[in-house]
């Protein structure tokens, strides 16, 4: 089949645009209001943009809290969703009003950044610090209505769990993460192999992933 999503025509019950493109790894926002609320919600329209240094970058539809705090305090984290948090993920995802502490609303603890004043979900294996670089208000060349506001953020700390690092490296049986499909399915990650680059001799030692 083909459809223009343009014209949305695709004959089947569901948009199937959520299950196209997937696995989607969760960017799990945390962001301090202008208040000093601490806020915390899913968003799978989220993805690692850059490596060197590295970036995120992740969509509001339309704009909600995150948002609204990231435009004011230019500085967000990205928490990593693992297995165990897959219910406190889908919680944080609730309608609640900007004056409401999500951390504590999900029974979640907010550990401090080292870099930013946003806090960051203390159970999560992994946290990016993040800092606005950019927020890009999508204006499709089709004329057609639209309420996505990306936002950039450079990445300007790190924190892993110790448990996660096996011989130096992540492994992610330790904490099989939460990546969406489409419709209200997910996936954890549970089977992994390994290939290595035809090209490049040096990318197949194992120090060079
Ligand atoms: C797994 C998952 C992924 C989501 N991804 C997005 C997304 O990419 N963009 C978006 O605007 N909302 C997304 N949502 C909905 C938001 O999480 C929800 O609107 C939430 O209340 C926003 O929180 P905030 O207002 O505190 O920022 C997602 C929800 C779930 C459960």
């Amino acid at each position: 089949m083909f459809y223009d999503p343009r014209s949305d025509e695709h004959g089947l019950p569901r948009n199937p645009w959520t299950a196209l493109v997937t696995p989607r790894p969760i960017g799990w926002i945390s962001s301090l209001s202008a208040d000093g609320v601490p806020n915390l919600g899913p968003y799978s329209f989220f993805n690692a943009a850059a490596g060197v240094p590295p970036f995120v970058t992740f969509s509001s539809t339309p704009r909600k809290d995150s948002l609204n705090n990231i435009d004011a305090s230019k500085e967000f984290a990205v928490n990593i969703v693992s297995w165990d948090l897959r219910e406190q993920m889908n919680l944080s995802s609730g309608h609640f009003d900007p004056d409401v502490d999500e951390f504590r609303a999900t029974g979640l603890t907010a550990a401090p950044c080292r870099n930013i004043k946003a806090p960051r979900v203390a159970e999560s294996p992994i946290a990016l610090e993040c800092v606005l670089y950019d927020t890009i208000e999508l204006k499709p060349r089709s004329g057609l209505p639209c309420k996505t506001t990306m936002v950039i953020g450079e990445v300007v700390g790190i924190h892993i769990s110790d448990e996660i690092i096996v011989d130096g490296f992540i492994d992610v049986a330790r904490y099989r993460p939460v990546c969406r499909l489409g419709y209200m399915e997910y996936a954890a990650v549970g089977e992994t192999f390994t290939m290595h680059r035809p090209d490049a001799e040096d990318m197949a030692r194992a120090d060079y992933r």
